[in-house]
């Protein structure tokens, strides 16, 4: 049996190293729902095509903004069914470990793939969403080494407590987006509002004062080269 550690969110690719070693500790390996490599496609083929029989899933989920579980499901039924030549059963943990210890016993919680799984498409996803914000979060070195991940974590809670979602402003992870002395930086568009310097008490002041309120939250605001 092939074990595969899937990072689901983009915490979880920040926290690579220590997949790897869990993977490691396991005979396994790491692969990645979205935004790093391995991706879960490439790796089950690696795999599949390297003679595994068996491949158990278990899907990690260590930070804000996860996808739910089903997506694990439904990308790896999307690769079985695509997958020409022989194919390998395809074992999945029932749920997300959100911590380490938890994978163990996941490991004995599986239930296969059928095929019978939904699609990667669903016709609420046909249309472009009305938000009025694209708040483009740096996820580049600096700003995730300077602690992006727990202005994330604030920016997502303080975004439920005000009920806003997907209509109304769009979170986008990003790379550099350059001015990383300024780090963590955060901006908003089509505003042209960059924020610098964010902490956890800022980015809750973003969602408050500029997304609830209008107004951009000044003291953190960078000037714009022109
Ligand atoms: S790493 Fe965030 S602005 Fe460069």
């Amino acid at each position: 049996m092939s074990v595969v550690l899937v990072g689901m969110s983009v915490s979880d690719v920040d926290r690579r190293d220590r997949l790897l070693e869990a993977a490691q500790g396991r005979d396994g390996s790491v692969a990645f729902l979205q935004l790093a490599d391995p991706s879960l496609s490439a790796e089950l083929t690696r795999l599949a095509d390297g003679g595994a029989t068996t491949i158990t899933l278990v899907g990690i989920d260590t930070g804000p903004l996860a996808p739910g579980h089903s997506w694990l499901r439904r990308i790896a039924a999307h690769w079985w069914r695509e997958r020409s030549g022989r194919r390998p059963t395809i074992e999945v943990a029932t749920a997300l470990a959100t911590t380490i210890d938890d994978i163990d016993a996941l490991l004995r919680t599986t239930q296969p793939i059928t095929g019978g799984e939904p699609g990667l498409t669903s016709e609420a996803w046909e249309q472009v969403t009305g938000h009025r914000h694209q708040v483009l979060v740096c996820r580049g070195p600096r700003c995730t080494a300077k602690g992006q991940v727990d202005n994330l974590r604030a920016l997502v809670l303080a975004l439920t407590q005000h009920h806003l979602g997907d209509d109304d402003l769009l979170l986008i992870h990003t790379g550099c987006q350059f001015p990383c002395n300024q780090a963590p930086v955060i901006s908003v568009q089509p505003d042209d509002v960059w924020y610098g310097r964010v902490d956890p008490a800022t980015a809750t002041r973003i969602v408050r004062e500029h997304f609830v309120g209008g107004s951009p939250v000044e003291t953190h605001r960078l000037p714009r080269s022109r």
